[in-house]
């Protein structure tokens, strides 16, 4: 799906010391913001799907993030409990767009949360941002649930969106 060999960039966990840099990344292009201990917390206890993607030509510079943690809840296509893989934020700066870099932080991070044990992969978008949902829907698979009236702080209502790990169309290569 995704040639990581000819790619510019290179997909890889996140190091503890890289956190400023993913905050800065995160306050420039997302408005929902955290505080530093809240992305300590989701390195320590998922440290293998907290990836950044990093330029091949700028060693150290990072261009995107994106981090999961794990949750149980009721199923979103059954009545079952299942483990979910919660995708808490994504986002690539915006010189770096339309590279297929949020295509690949997501598959290769998905194949860390499956490893985690989850049943289902469920996230959060605006539903004003047709980019992310089509990046979802279109180049994964994930289907919208429900609407969540205002979830976001400015009023906006969001989609929750889920896909279940056996719909999973890639394997670690
Ligand atoms: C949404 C976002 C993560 C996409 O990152 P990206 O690296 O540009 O995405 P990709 O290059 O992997 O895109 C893959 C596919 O998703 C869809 N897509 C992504 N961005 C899109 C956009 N702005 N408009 C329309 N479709 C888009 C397209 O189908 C695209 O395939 P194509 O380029 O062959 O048409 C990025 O725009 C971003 O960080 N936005 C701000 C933060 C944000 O919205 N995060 C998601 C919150 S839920």
């Amino acid at each position: 799906m995704i040639n990581l060999e000819t790619a510019e960039y290179n997909v890889r966990p996140c190091k503890y010391e890289e956190l400023q840099k993913v905050i800065l990344i995160n306050e420039t292009t997302l408005p929902e913001h955290y505080p530093t201990y809240f992305y300590e917390q989701i390195i320590e206890k998922y440290p293998e799907s907290f990836m950044v993607a990093e330029l091949k030509k700028e060693p150290g510079k990072l261009a995107a993030y994106i981090m999961w943690r794990i949750e149980r809840g009721i199923s979103s296509f059954g009545i079952q409990l299942v483990k979910k893989g919660h995708l808490v934020s994504l986002a690539v700066s915006e010189p770096y767009r339309r590279k297929k870099i949020a295509s690949s932080l997501l598959k290769n991070s998905m194949l860390e949360v499956k490893d985690y044990g989850v049943d289902e992969f469920v996230l959060e978008v605006r539903i004003s941002n047709q980019g992310a949902i089509d990046l979802y829907q279109k180049t994964f698979g994930f289907k919208k649930i429900r609407i969540i009236e205002q979830y976001y702080r400015d009023g906006e209502n969001a989609y929750y969106m889920a896909l279940k790990v056996d719909d999973l169309n890639f394997d670690k290569t």
